[in-house]
């Protein structure tokens, strides 16, 4: 598939099939990633990869929250939480979860800097999956259980970004969504048209 072919098509995926995806196939992608630009070529990101016993783990670790949900009953379409309670029992049935996160920075600019890293190399994990016919999506509402998430693992000192529940979809993918058209194109500084310089 073309570059732009995956960009368009590319949804997240919720429900999935049992089949394993390849460990080659995870590989490929997380290799892909990390080939994401950096701050200082810093790599700040933390990719770990749950199989077998421990996707199960996680799945249970986020299910636990799902309670966190309900408090949000009175904010939301009760069948959107359903839906949500439905995908948070087991991840969609996912047989691949990968948890990312990146090391704790103290400085506002430097974990600014980090986070925008990091988010950058799940979009292209996330595309790189979906050029290999492998469904994804970013839970980032993990953070309600990231202490648990983090102590289990060993990961005490880092950031928590997201959890990424894998696999192939369980149905096809639904049609892109429209997005707006968000630029601002600028031939003309704004300051300068007002008649001010930039000084
Ligand atoms: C940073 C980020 C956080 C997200 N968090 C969640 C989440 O917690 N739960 C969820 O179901 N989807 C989550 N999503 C998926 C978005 O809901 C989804 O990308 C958006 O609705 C657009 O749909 P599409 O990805 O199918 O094009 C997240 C996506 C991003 C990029």
């Amino acid at each position: 598939m073309d570059f732009y072919d995956v960009v368009e098509r590319r949804r997240s995926i919720r429900s999935f099939a049992p089949t394993p995806v390849p460990d080659d196939v995870v590989a490929r992608a997380l290799k892909a990633a990390q080939r994401s630009p950096s701050p200082l070529n810093s790599q700040p990101w933390r990719f770990i990869v749950l199989n077998g016993q421990a996707r199960d783990t996680i799945c249970s670790i986020v299910a636990g929250s799902s309670r966190l949900l309900e408090d949000l009953l009175p904010l939301v379409d009760p069948a959107v939480i359903e839906q949500a309670v439905r995908f948070f029992s087991d991840l969609g049935g996912a047989p691949t979860v990968i948890v990312v996160t990146l090391p704790r920075f103290t400085a506002d600019y430097d974990r600014k800097v980090a986070l925008l890293a990091v988010g950058g190399a799940v979009n292209v994990l996330q595309h790189a999956l979906a050029a290999e016919g492998v469904g994804s999506v970013c839970v980032t509402s993990a953070v309600w259980v990231e202490e648990r998430i983090r102590s289990d693992l060993g990961l005490e000192n880092d950031e928590f970004a997201t959890v990424i529940p894998i696999g192939y979809p369980a149905a096809p993918p639904a049609t892109p969504v429209e997005r707006e058209d968000k630029v601002l194109r600028l031939d003309v500084w704004p300051r300068a048209a007002e008649g001010r310089s930039s000084g």
